[in-house]
C-alpha cells in the first residue's frame, strides 16, 4: 500500500507534506515525492528512497506554495525508481496524482491516451489517471464532470487526489476501495490515507466513502458520487493522541509496541472481562440468538494475523465447542468454501486494509454468511464491510513486524471463544473464575520476560553468522513456531521455518546440522514430552538447542545451548508469552545484522493489492 496526503492552508505545504508522509511512512517506503503549486505551477519534488531523501533533495530543491500533494509509496508496478515515484502528471503538466491502489485496467487505458496523442514516462499503473483527467477535462471544459468520467473508466480499487494548475484552491479527490479520510483545520483543509496524517491540526475529520469524489477548499469539502447533488456528511471530531505517533524513548518502533503489550492486554482484560469472569464485547452487534445457531466457523486471515487464527481455532473449539477452519486469506478467496447462513466467517486483521482479506469477506457475504472481523483500525474497509467487529484495541502499530498486534488479536480471539462458551451455557462458573485469575496473572508475567530482553539481544549476538534457522512447536504453539520464523523473516532478512513438532520428523529433520540452530517452545504442558523428543532428536545430531521453557525446568536447561524461562501458566495462554522471546530475538537479530527493524525492505504495513 501507499500513504498519500494533500493540504490547502496558510502553510507552506511542503513541511505540512513532508510531516503528514513522514507519519505515512509506514505505508510504504520504496519513494516518496510531492507536487506543489508554487506561482500558478505545478512543481514535483521526488526521489527514490524514503522521506528522508526527499527532504534532501528539498533542501537543495526548494518549492513554495499553499496548495500540494504528497505520495509515500510501496511499488505495486515499475520498480522503485524516482521516474515511477509520485506524483504523476500529464502531457501538459497541469495535472498532477497522488495515488493509493491498483488502476486493473491501466494497461487498455494507456493505448487508449496514447492513441489520442498522451506521452507517457513511468512504468506505472497510477500515471493513466492525469491523462485521462486531461482528456476528459479538454473535451468537458467542466472539472467535476471530468473527474466523474476519469472514476467510470476506472477499475480496481484506489483513492487518489488531483492537484490542477487551473484551480489554485482546490484539491480533488476519489476513493473506491483504497482508505481516504478529509479533515478540516482553521482555515485549512486536508486529505490523507489516515488521520495520523493530519493530526493535530485537523480538528475534525471525514472518512470518505467508496464510490465518492469531489475537491476541498481551504474551508471545507465537496463530496459526490453518482447522483448531481452535492452529498451531506458529518464530521466527527478528531481524537487521535499524538503521543503514540513517537518512539517514546525507544530506539524503533518494534521495540516500543513489543513492550507496550503488558499494557494493552491489561487494558483489554479491564475493558472486556467483569470480575464474574464474563465477557462483554459492546461494539460486537450480532445478536445471540444468531451466534447460538452458529455451528461453524472459517477464520481467514493473512501473515501474523493468520498465525493468530490458528491460536483462534485451539480456542473457539476449546472453549465454545464451535467446528472452526483457518484460511490463509488468499486462499480462501479463491476455494468457494462451502458455507452457509449458519457459517460465521471471522476475519482478522491488524491494518482492516488486507486486499485478500477483504476480498475474502466479499466473497463469504455473496454465500450469505455473517461476518465478523478482529481489527485494530474500526474505521478500516474491513471493519465497514463486516457485519460486526471486535475492537483489538491494541493503538496505532507503526512497526511493519506486528507485535503487540498479535498478542492483541490472540487475547481478543480468547475473550471471543469465552462469550461464545457463554451463550451456549459452557463451562462453570468456576471454569471461568479459573480462567479470570490466570488472565489476569498475565500482564505481569509479560513484564517478567521483557525485563530479561537483554538475554535475546545476547542470542541475537551470538548467532549473528546464523544463515537459516528452525523453530519447532506443538499445538497452541504451533503458530508460535510460524510467528518467530516470520518475525525473523521479515525484519533480519534471515530464513526461518516454522514447524509442528510432531512434523519434523515427517522430511524437515533432514535440515538438521550444527549449522541449522532449533529454536524449540517447550513450556510445561500436555505435549512437554513431544517437545523434548524433538530436542532430543535435534541433539543426537548436532543441532543447536534454542529453547523457550518454563522458568525452573533445569532437565530443558541442561538439553539446550540456549535458553529462555518464560512464567508458568496454562497451555492454551502460552502463545501470549512464548512470543516475546522470539519477537525480541527477531528484533535484536536485526539490529545485529544491520537491518532496519521499523522498514524492513521489500514491506509495507498493509498488503492492500492482491
Ligand atoms: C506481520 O508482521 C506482517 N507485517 C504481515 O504478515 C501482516 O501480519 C499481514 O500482512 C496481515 O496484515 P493485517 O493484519 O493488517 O491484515
Amino acid at each position: 500500500m501507499c500513504g498519500i496526503v494533500g493540504y490547502l492552508g496558510p502553510k507552506s505545504v511542503d513541511s505540512v507534506l513532508i510531516v503528514g508522509l513522514t507519519r505515512l511512512e509506514y505505508r510504504g517506503y520504496d519513494s516518496a515525492g510531492i507536487a506543489v503549486l508554487d506561482k500558478n505551477e505545478i512543481v514535483v519534488r521526488k526521489e527514490k528512497g524514503k522521506i528522508k531523501d526527499l527532504e534532501e533533495l528539498l533542501l537543495s530543491h526548494p518549492v513554495e506554495g499553499n496548495v500540494g500533494i504528497g505520495h509515500t509509496r510501496w511499488a505495486t508496478h515499475g520498480e522503485p525508481n524516482r521516474q515511477n515515484a509520485h506524483p504523476h502528471i500529464d502531457t501538459a503538466g497541469s495535472t498532477a496524482v497522488v495515488h493509493n491502489g491498483i488502476v486493473e485496467n491501466h494497461h487498455a487505458l494507456r493505448l487508449e491516451l496514447i492513441d489520442k496523442g498522451h506521452v507517457f514516462h513511468t512504468e506505472t499503473d497510477t500515471e493513466v489517471i492525469p491523462h485521462l483527467f486531461e482528456q476528459y477535462y479538454k473535451e468537458l471544459k467542466d472539472a467535476p464532470k471530468a473527474l466523474k468520467a476519469t472514476v467510470d473508466r476506472l477499475e480496481g480499487r484506489f483513492a487518489f487526489v488531483l492537484l490542477l494548475d487551473k484551480f489554485p484552491d482546490r484539491l480533488f479527490f476519489a476513493r473506491n476501495g483504497s482508505p481516504l479520510v478529509y479533515g478540516k483545520g482553521r482555515g485549512e483543509s486536508f486529505l490523507a490515507s489516515d488521520v495520523s496524517a493530519i493530526v493535530p491540526a485537523a480538528k475534525e475529520h471525514f472518512h470518505i466513502e467508496n464510490d465518492q469524489w469531489g475537491w476541498i477548499t481551504k474551508d471545507g469539502l465537496h463530496l459526490h458520487n453518482g447522483t448531481s447533488e452535492p452529498l451531506p456528511f458529518e464530521l466527527t471530531r478528531t481524537q487521535f493522541d499524538v503521543k503514540t505517533l513517537d518512539r517514546g524513548g525507544y530506539e524503533h518502533f518494534m521495540l516500543k509496541e513489543i513492550h507496550e503489550q503488558p499494557g494493552i492486554i491489561r487494558g483489554i482484560i479491564q475493558n472486556r472481562l467483569n470480575d464474574e469472569g464474563l465477557v462483554t464485547l459492546p461494539e460486537m452487534q450480532l445478536p445471540n440468538d444468531f451466534l447460538n445457531r452458529v455451528t461453524r466457523c472459517i477464520i481467514t486471515s493473512a501473515g501474523t494475523s493468520w498465525h493468530a487464527g490458528i491460536v483462534g481455532k485451539f480456542y473457539l473449539e476449546q472453549f465454545a465447542r464451535l467446528s472452526t477452519e483457518v484460511d490463509i486469506s488468499s486462499e480462501f478467496r479463491y476455494r468457494n468454501p462451502i458455507a452457509d447462513g449458519e457459517t460465521l466467517v471471522v476475519a482478522i486483521s491488524q491494518s482492516g486494509e488486507t486486499a485478500d482479506t477483504l476480498a475474502g469477506i466479499h466473497q463469504a457475504k455473496a454465500k450469505f454468511c455473517r461476518v465478523l472481523s478482529f481489527v485494530n483500525v474500526t474505521t478500516s474497509s474491513i471493519a465497514r464491510e463486516s457485519e460486526a467487529f471486535i475492537d483489538l484495541m491494541a493503538g496505532p502499530e507503526i512497526g511493519v513486524a506486528s507485535t503487540k498486534a498479535y498478542t492483541a488479536q490472540v487475547m481478543s480471539l480468547l475473550l471471543y471463544a469465552q462469550f461464545m462458551g457463554g451463550i451456549k451455557w459452557l463451562g462453570s462458573k468456576e471454569d471461568r473464575l479459573a480462567i479470570l485469575r490466570e488472565i489476569r496473572l498475565l500482564p505481569e508475567k509479560m513484564e517478567r520476560i521483557l525485563a530479561r530482553a537483554e538475554e535475546l539481544k545476547h542470542w541475537a549476538h551470538e548467532l549473528r553468522d546464523s544463515k537459516d534457522f528452525v523453530f519447532l512447536g506443538r499445538q497452541h504453539n504451533h503458530p508460535t513456531a510460524l510467528e518467530g520464523a516470520l518475525k525473523l523473516k521479515e525484519i533480519a532478512y534471515v530464513h526461518a521455518s516454522g514447524y509442528a513438532g510432531g512434523e519434523f520428523k515427517h522430511g524437515p529433520i533432514a535440515l538438521i546440522s550444527d549449522q541449522i540452530p532449533v529454536v524449540c517452545i517447550a513450556p510445561r504442558g500436555e505435549l512437554y514430552e513431544k517437545m523434548i523428543s524433538n530436542i532430543e532428536e535435534v541433539r543426537s545430531r548436532k543441532g543447536r538447542i534454542l529453547s523457550i521453557c518454563t522458568e525452573g525446568d533445569e532437565m530443558v536447561r541442561s538439553k539446550s545451548d540456549f535458553c529462555f524461562e518464560i512464567p508458568e501458566c496454562p497451555d492454551y495462554l502460552s502463545p501470549l508469552l512464548a512470543v516475546i522471546p522470539l519477537q525480541l530475538f527477531a528484533y535484536y537479530s536485526a539490529l545485529e545484522r544491520g537491518c532496519e527493524p521499523d522498514q524492513p525492505r521489500n514491506l509495507a504495513k498493509s498488503v492492500t493489492v492482491e
